[in-house]
């Protein structure tokens, strides 16, 4: 299929990056919608250098700001184009472990804010240009929502993972939150959305999917990591494993997203969850159809969508994050001397739950749920994470100074030499 617009959120990096480049290549007029100008405009030169004649475009997109999705709404109705697909990719995790909200400019907390609320109300400001495609004869206009199969605490066997508690929709209740819990929220809200808006696009042309890529340890989702889960993720998942099926490439990830968008056998099919190229089984929670209706009803209020009752978010107060460093250490040496003596350290949560598996039985998790293991591991508190990183910058500024020398010395001795 060509000659289709398509708008890809979160297209300056990782899949969406990816997924705009494949669609370019196959003659459609895609349009990056991102939140970095730069990183936008860097992504549109890579895409060119390949294909000189790709129809690729800039429009900047913040989901993290409900004044930046109307005016990138109202940016695209001005070019007078229709939209055959929108894929809502973009999204944030932030560090697993991490106890410190962070929060969009109307205040919802930043994840579920960026990930669900601003693609929420992005699509449905769209909704009226999608249904003019699919309201022509044969119409077919798609909308793609990416998420995860983290959303699934069963099948990943998360017992520390909770439902999306709908009286605690932002994570803001005292001990709450942490970064793993508002990411699985997040991908969760995206399924049970779009379940509600396919039927409520019933009968209109326009179809709506939620798609898990697999686990993809090559992009950036991950930048809010410690320095040292980076490296794990870098080196050890994404370089040593991409031959396995335990994780799959940027290209593998972004062709599964594709599909849906591409392929014939998904017109008209609406609802699903896909995974693995096929429908699959979202988690129980997300399958209740009362819930996705109240998601929805409270997702309008929250955004101000027009004939919903509006919802004001006020952040909760700063919650006390770390443990002084004191005492920090002194569980540290605790630690330290249970392991001497020969006793089971104690584990947390998650990472706790495959200690009783055997080694076969880890490697098939692993495979399912290959992202969450990913998350799991982080564990460097984030006093770590900030030394790590300094010492990273430094390094690199050293680097790239002496490269700076090499370079002077390199011009002087041409300079002499043609003297
Ligand atoms: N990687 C995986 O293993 C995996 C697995 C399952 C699902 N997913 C999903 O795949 C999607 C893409 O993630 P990725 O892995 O490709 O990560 P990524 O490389 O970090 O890409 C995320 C993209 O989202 C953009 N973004 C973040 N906040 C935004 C905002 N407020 N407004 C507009 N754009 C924003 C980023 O823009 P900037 O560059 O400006 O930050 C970036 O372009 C996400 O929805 C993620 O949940 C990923």
């Amino acid at each position: 299929m060509t000659g289709r617009v398509i708008i890809v959120t979160g297209a300056s990096s990782g899949l969406g990056y990816e997924v705009a480049r494949y669609l370019c290549e196959g003659g459609n007029d895609v349009i990056l919608a991102c939140r970095s100008e730069e990183k936008a405009n860097r992504a549109i030169e890579k895409i060119k250098r390949q294909n000189p004649n790709a129809l690729a475009t800039y429009m900047q997109l913040d989901l993290a700001s409900i004044e930046s999705i109307k005016k990138f709404v109202e940016d695209f109705n001005a070019t007078g184009k229709s939209l055959h697909v929108l894929v809502n990719n973009g999204g944030v995790a932030l560090s697993p472990k991490d106890t410190k909200r962070q929060f969009t400019k109307e205040n919802f907390e930043l994840t579920m804010g960026t990930n669900h609320l601003g693609h929420f109300l992005l699509t449905n400001l769209l909704l009226d240009s999608l249904k003019k495609i699919g309201g022509e004869e044969n119409g077919d206009a798609r909308v793609i929502t990416v998420t995860s199969s983290i959303h699934d605490p069963e099948v990943n066997r998360r017992k520390n993972l909770q439902p999306l508690d709908l009286d605690n929709f932002f994570l803001f209740n005292k001990g709450t939150y942490n970064g793993l819990q508002a990411y699985k929220n997040s991908k969760a809200a995206n399924i049970m959305f779009t379940y509600e808006l396919a039927r409520r696009l019933d009968g209109t042309g326009v179809t709506a999917n939620a798609v898990c890529p697999g686990f993809i340890p090559g992009t950036d989702l991950m930048r809010n990591a410690s320095g040292t889960q980076k490296f794990i993720n870098r080196y050890i998942l994404h370089g040593m494993l991409r031959f396995t099926k335990m994780t799959r490439s940027v290209a593998q990830g972004a062709q599964a997203i594709c599909n849906l968008i591409t392929e014939e056998k998904w017109k008209g099919v609406t609802g699903k969850y896909v995974k693995d190229g096929a429908e699959g089984k979202s988690s129980e929670e997300t399958l209740d159809e009362e819930k996705q209706k109240k998601v929805w009803e409270m997702s309008g209020g929250y955004v101000h969508l027009e004939g919903y009752e509006q919802i004001e978010v006020t952040p909760p107060p700063p919650e006390e994050e770390e443990k002084p460093k004191k005492e920090k250490k002194e569980e540290k040496k605790e630690d330290g001397e249970a392991q001497k003596d020969g006793e089971a350290k104690p584990v947390e949560g998650e990472a706790g739950e495959g200690d009783n598996k055997t080694d076969e039985t880890k490697t098939d998790e692993q495979k399912k749920d290959g992202e969450e293991d990913e998350l799991k591991k982080e564990s460097t508190d984030k006093e770590e994470i900030k030394k790590e990183d300094e010492a990273k910058e430094e390094k690199e500024e050293k680097t790239e100074e002496k490269e700076e020398k090499k370079e002077e010395s390199t011009e002087k001795t041409e300079e002499e030499k043609k003297e």
